[in-house]
């Protein structure tokens, strides 16, 4: 942040954000970023010196008149569609300066994002707004596909529609100003992933880009080969459209292009060069690469005879016409035997495709069939004991065997085996080993095991001062949480919550610790955590704070499916603990949470989906969701690390900024679990789109391998 103070950014060059070659040319594309980064954080260049002095009282909830509000400055959704649904994107009159949605498909097919309103756009300057399409889930620059700082919109609808690579797609839209009205407005839809290129004999027909006329994909190679149907023939190509990325800058087509018999293209084509003819076969790819793309090109090809004497029939070598049927049907019909000279095993009428099938004159021959790819034998058509979502086969003793062989970890998901030995999965072991079947007999006042274990370190989970960003709760008395903590960054406030669990430990989530362009949240030095607190507003309130000594992420933590969601926090120093900073209870792998208990979510989290975030911290009661009913819900994409929880009906839940806190159950014995910590969710409190949350007893295990047994 310190490299862009404002004499830097005067010198910023407009316009292009491509990396270029020379050094100094690379050090005005990283001034370009630097510029990305003021605004993702939504700070007006000019106000960045004072900013940073009078940044000492600061208070993350307060509002600067004309300014943005400070705290939380990002507002991030997850959006999921299944095939068939068309799930919006819109923005109305926007309060913060950076939004994002992370849309995400089933696997095997891609995003495809219409934008069909973009207002209070101004054309020209990116530095006042822009709305970007990424590749990915974070707003890496090289993964942009498309961006709009700004359109001169003639009210055609609609404005635009892009096409991911993956099953996943980011869009952000960032401002330097608040806004009144609508701004966007979008949907995106899965569509099943097309395969591109193939092998083509026909006498005319068309080719065109990935998703021709939407915005093609990035990371995108095809290869098509062109034949015309009988040999002797020429192939006639028109260009009809050629959009493809860089035309004008990049001399020789090093991004984008379209190579035509061994020729690229990548800026528009003169009037003149539009129709030109090749011999057969002819080969064509087109390549794109990982970020920005454009509506791509369209071809419309012919095959014809070099002399157009004989059309739609074979010429012989004494310029004879014969029909083609009596090409290659064993008979010599020309003077020069020409006719059958280059006669494939086809039978007539048939034509030789690329894969050495013969199909029949008028189809096409499109192949590149899914198993073009590493798969295994019976990958294809054949059974397949189990197929990973790169097409990978695995055989039997792959599946379910404790490691995983699919990059989707498919392979692993799902599995009902225990590997425990002696006790069952569902019962509780014992310090010494032994296994007691009564459900949760950890710290219920009761000693089950012959040893006490299961009654030893229990100093946790009580609320010894109760007297009596969730969307639909209430403002929660003092002391009612003790366990909850806010965790904040300097400059941003409250960004994502945590749980206390021991003296020196807090759990959280994982994705709350994930680098953006911007903003380095893995960074340790860059959180403190607020204990004990409940008003935000008022400075710290009496809160314990504590800086992060470091952060352990979950190794399997994936965000793209955000399984393994789960941090561990080491706090710099230990707290005390007193009637307002008490530990949560960690419950035993063996801990069941029965579908249809109550339990509460607590945390500073935005009051509605694109509300702000609470002052006061809020509580709200959940039911725990069956999983299976969860996950139809939501198209399989909660894994057994996950559980649901909320109101079916909608109206309840967690939202944007309780990332990371507790969804905590009261037990036998009065005391609190941690059943699990927020982490996704479509929307907040939408109807049938419940609260998914990090299922904590998968990871007891590792929490206390961790905490060296602190936990
Ligand atoms: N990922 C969000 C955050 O960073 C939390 C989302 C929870 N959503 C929900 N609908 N329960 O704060």
């Amino acid at each position: 942040m310190k490299r862009s103070g404002p004499e830097r950014l005067q010198r910023r060059l407009p316009g292009s954000n491509k990396v270029q070659r020379d050094s100094r040319n690379e050090q005005r594309y990283y001034m370009e970023q630097d510029d990305d980064t003021l605004h993702l954080l939504g700070l007006d260049p000019d106000d960045f010196e004072s900013d940073e002095k009078s940044d000492k009282s600061k208070n993350p909830n307060s509002i600067q008149s004309g300014k943005w509000q400070l705290g939380f400055q990002a507002m991030s959704f997850d959006l999921y569609a299944k095939y068939g649904n068309n799930r919006t994107l819109s923005l109305v009159s926007p309060k913060k300066p950076y939004y994002q949605w992370r849309l995400r498909v089933p696997s095997g097919h891609v995003v495809r994002l219409v934008v069909l309103t973009l207002h209070g756009a101004t054309p020209g300057s990116c530095t006042a707004h822009k709305l970007s399409a990424y590749d990915f889930l974070l707003p890496l620059q090289n993964k942009i596909i498309a961006r709009w700082c700004g359109l001169p919109i003639s009210g055609s609808s609609p404005v635009m529609k892009l096409t991911s690579s993956g099953n996943v797609m980011l869009v952000t839209f960032s401002f330097s100003r608040q806004r009144d009205g609508a701004i966007f407005k979008a949907y995106f839809q899965a569509i099943p992933r097309a395969g591109c290129g193939g092998s083509i004999s026909s006498w005319n027909g068309s080719i065109s880009s990935p998703y021709y006329p939407s915005y093609y994909p990035p990371n995108v190679d095809c290869t098509w080969t062109l034949r015309a149907p009988f040999p002797g023939y020429l192939i006639s190509m028109t260009i009809v459209a050629m959009d493809i990325q860089d035309s004008r800058s990049s001399d020789g087509c090093e991004k984008d292009w379209l190579d035509i018999g061994g020729i690229r293209l990548c800026s528009p084509v003169s009037e003149s060069g539009k129709k030109r003819v090749y011999s057969s076969p002819l080969s064509l790819h087109f390549h794109s690469d990982e970020s920005l793309t454009h509506k791509g090109f369209h071809l419309l090809y012919r095959a014809f005879s070099p002399e157009g004497t004989c059309p739609r029939q074979f010429r012989c070598g004494d310029g004879g016409c014969i029909p083609l049927r009596k090409v290659c049907d064993g008979v010599k019909d020309c003077s020069d035997g020409r006719d059958e000279a280059k006669c494939s095993s086809c039978r007539p009428g048939e034509v030789l495709c690329g894969n050495g099938q013969c199909k029949p004159q008028s189809s096409q021959c499109v192949s590149q069939s899914t198993c073009a790819d590493s798969s295994e034998e019976g990958a294809c058509g054949g059974k397949c004991p189990h197929m990973c979502s790169n097409k990978v086969c695995l055989p039997k003793t792959s599946v379910c065997n404790g490691v995983i062989d699919c990059k989707d970890r498919s392979d692993e998901l799902n599995c009902t085996r225990a590997y425990l030995k002696g006790c069952s999965s569902s019962s509780y072991k014992c310090a010494n080993g032994k296994c007691v079947s009564k459900v949760n007999p950890e710290c219920d006042g009761v000693k089950d095991c012959f040893d006490g274990s299961d009654e030893l370190r229990c100093g946790c989970g009580t609320r010894p001062r109760k007297r009596t960003k969730i969307v639909g709760g209430s403002d929660a008395g003092a002391g009612s949480w003790p366990w909850q903590v806010s965790l904040q960054m300097e400059r941003y406030g409250h960004v994502c919550g945590a749980t206390l669990v021991a003296n020196r430990w807090l759990i959280s989530a994982a994705h709350c610790f994930q680098d953006s362009d911007a903003i380095k949240y893995s960074d340790a030095r860059a959180w403190r955590a607020y204990l004990g607190m409940r008003l935000m507003t008022t400075g710290n309130n009496g809160a314990a704070t504590r800086p992060i000594r470091r952060i352990l992420l979950h190794p399997q933590y994936d965000q793209f499916t955000s399984d393994y969601d789960i941090a561990l926090l080491e706090l710099s120093a230990p707290v005390f603990f007193n009637d307002l900073v008490q530990p949560v209870c960690v419950p035993a792998p063996s801990h069941t949470f029965t579908t249809g208990t109550s339990c509460y979510v607590t945390g500073w989290g935005v009051l509605m989906e694109d509300g702000e975030l609470a002052a006061h911290l809020q509580e709200a009661t959940v039911k725990i969701i069956n999983r299976k009913t969860c996950n139809k819900l939501y198209d399989e994409a909660v894994t057994p690390r996950m559980l649901c929880a909320g109101n079916l009906q909608g109206g309840v839940d967690a939202c944007q900024g309780d990332s990371g806190g507790p969804l905590v159950c009261l037990e036998r014995g009065r005391r609190w679990f941690l059943a699990g910590i927020v982490s996704w969710g479509e929307g907040c409190a939408r109807q049938n789109r419940p609260g998914v949350y990090t299922q904590v007893v998968k990871f007891t295990d590792w929490i206390q391998q961790q905490t060296k047994g602190q936990v």
